[in-house]
């Protein structure tokens, strides 16, 4: 496919209305956008989502788990073509990461739906509940909930750092926990989500556009380290057991050994927890977060067995007692190459500059393509920020992406 039948123009100053409204749902000043799974701020942006759905013409509804869809029916609603992305943020996000694949999504309905009228199949757009596992360790919550992924005990297993279950804060947010069963659904044909890019590979080298053909595999692990906690200032440096002295040469020589093998691989370490926590009081117990990454299914592993390795040795030198597990486990997935060459078609039509790119983040695509064709379109993102406030893609980038995601879905549907 060269090109694409028709071309559409979403109206900027429409995208530029959705983005800086929903900005405003969760910000808060020195940290930038939160709306973490079911929490206030997250009620309030569906609402605001919900609102921006009825008015642009579509059938609005929620499902068992929180996850909301806006629907243009087709002539033939047995299946669904989906769009969208995720609703929550990063701890400190932007204004960006996911909810504009949402707004994009939506900006395409309302566009098809005033310009090009009833589909011929069924298009709907999707806010999903929960991608980052920000307050839990449920990365894709809301996504596993419509493929029928969630476990019953997940229920009340899954812990935030209030120790409040995710069952209970569902319950609390209007959703009965016991009925997330009722979110799983048969009718998908294919999703297509568009994401500002979250590096600087676009931006940097000024192409327009990327088309992701893989998103790269994710290991993430909960390490514990345990050694005694004892007097700060009578215990010799040589008969200490200090956990967080072990943890941080741990988490050092991980890092070391993960930056010889070199780029594309990458570790972070980003939340910590120290006990006692007191300022004259060896610590005792140290838990800590690792977030391991690489697009190959074997170098990966392997990199795993680096950290498990690594922290056992470092705890067998210092006298302490740590374990490592294995706490989500995402394998590299590739993209659906028709979809990707429906999209590449449409950006040529709009004279866009494109690439192909893997992709360092993981994404809602991610679980949609074990399920179903799926492909994803990235817009650049300035200085290459995102999980930051400053996280930012200009208009008329926006405009380009959501233009060419638009003329896809209508080649698909109409
Ligand atoms: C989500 O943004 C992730 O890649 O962790
Ligand atoms: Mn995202
Ligand atoms: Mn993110």
């Amino acid at each position: 496919m060269a090109t694409i039948d028709r071309t559409f123009h979403v109206d900027p100053a429409t995208m530029h209305l959705y983005i800086e409204s929903l900005g405003k749902i969760g910000w808060q000043d020195e940290c930038g956008a939160v709306r973490l799974a079911y929490t206030p701020a997250w009620m309030e942006a569906r609402k605001q989502l919900s609102a921006f759905m009825q008015a642009a013409g579509l059938e609005v509804r929620e499902d068992a788990v929180g996850n909301l869809f806006g629907r243009l029916r087709g002539e033939d609603d047995s299946r669904t073509i989906l769009s969208g992305s995720h609703i929550d943020t990063a701890p400190c996000g932007g204004k960006y990461d996911g909810i504009l694949g949402i707004l994009a999504g939506l900006g395409a309905l309302k566009t098809l739906r005033e310009q090009a009228g009833q589909p011929r199949r069924s298009l709907e757009v999707v806010a999903l509940c929960e991608e980052e596992g920000s307050r839990y360790h449920a990365t894709y919550w809301g996504n596993r909930a419509m493929w029928g992924m969630i476990r019953a005990e997940e229920l009340d297993a899954l812990r935030d750092a209030d120790d409040i279950s995710i069952g209970e804060a569902m319950r609390a947010a209007g959703f009965p926990p016991e009925r997330y069963h009722e979110a799983a659904r048969s009718d998908i044909a294919m999703f297509l989500e568009m994401h500002i890019e979250q590096g600087r590979i676009l931006y940097d080298e000024h192409v327009e556009l990327g088309i992701v053909e893989a998103i790269q595999g994710i290991l993430k692990f909960q390490v514990t380290v345990h050694g005694r906690a004892e007097h700060a200032g009578a215990t010799p440096m040589d008969i200490r057991r200090d956990a967080f002295q072990g943890a941080a040469q741990m988490a050092l020589d991980i890092t070391r050994q993960v930056e010889e093998r070199g780029r594309p691989a990458v570790v972070t370490m980003g939340r910590w927890d120290v006990r006692p926590g007191g300022v004259n009081v060896i610590p005792s117990e140290v838990r800590f977060s690792i977030d391991l990454r690489h697009p190959d299914e074997a170098t990966l592993r392997q990199l795993a067995r680096v950290c498990s390795e690594t922290c056992e040795s470092v705890a067998r030198r210092r006298g302490l007692e740590v374990t490592v597990e294995q706490i989500e486990n995402y394998l590299p997935a590739g993209m659906d190459t028709a979809l990707q060459q429906t999209l590449i078609a449409s950006a040529k039509t709009y004279g866009a500059s494109w690439k192909y790119m893997v992709s360092g983040a993981g994404h809602d695509s991610e679980q949609m393509s074990r399920h179903v064709p799926a492909a994803m379109l990235f817009v650049p993102s300035v200085d290459g920020l995102s999980h930051n406030p400053a996280e930012y893609t200009p208009i008329e980038d926006v405009v380009r992406g959501v233009n060419v995601l638009t003329a896809t879905l209508y080649q698909l549907a109409y």
